[in-house]
């Protein structure tokens, strides 16, 4: 008897988490659009699209000073304090350390550099392999930070990239 109930049940379960799961595959494209900071004219977008390699990061900011950008995912999409330290520390799912975007120990959030013209604006093309809309590295929610300064790729856990200058949510999008 008690074997008839729970069969059912578990099979029931099953098919609800199914479900779930083909929702949350279901995204292929988000989309983050980057706010400045107090005191920043620093915005832009960052679209993102699942790609054979991973994760694509398109990425257009206008404002910039000229040179190189921090530009990383950060844990939290929370844009809400003035200074973007709300989003909080890189995202990291793995526990690793910083690193650059080509490292095999990095965090998931580490994409590296922006860098801006002489206009102040910096276009960026880049294949994640590590992103993903599912599972633990998913992007989904979280916040993308726009830095005052160049990562270093080194310098534990911030690459040094000092102030943050714009901040965004990862969203998803209309899928293509
Ligand atoms: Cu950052
Ligand atoms: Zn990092």
């Amino acid at each position: 008897m008690r074997l008839r109930l729970t069969t059912p049940l578990f099979l029931s379960v099953v098919a609800m988490a199914s479900i779930v799961a083909v929702h949350a595959a279901a995204a292929t494209k988000a989309v983050a659009v980057l706010h400045p900071t107090q005191g920043s004219s620093v915005e832009g977008k960052a679209t993102f699209t699942t790609a054979a390699a991973g994760v694509k990061v398109v990425v257009h900011v206008t404002g910039l000073t000229p040179g190189k950008h921090g530009f990383h995912i950060h844990e939290f999409g929370d844009c809400s304090a003035s200074d973007g330290a709300s989003a909080g520390g890189h995202f990291n799912p793995s526990g690793d350390p910083h690193g650059a975007p080509t490292d095999a120990h990095r965090h998931v959030g580490d994409l590296g550099n922006i860098e801006a013209n002489a206009e102040g604006v910096a276009d960026f093309d880049y294949v994640d392999p590590r992103a993903s809309f599912e599972g633990p590295a998913s992007v989904l929610g979280r916040g993308v930070i726009v830095h005052a300064n160049a990562d270093d790729l080194k310098t534990q856990p911030t690459g040094n990239a000092g102030g943050r200058l714009a901040c965004g949510v990862v969203g998803a999008t209309k899928p293509e």
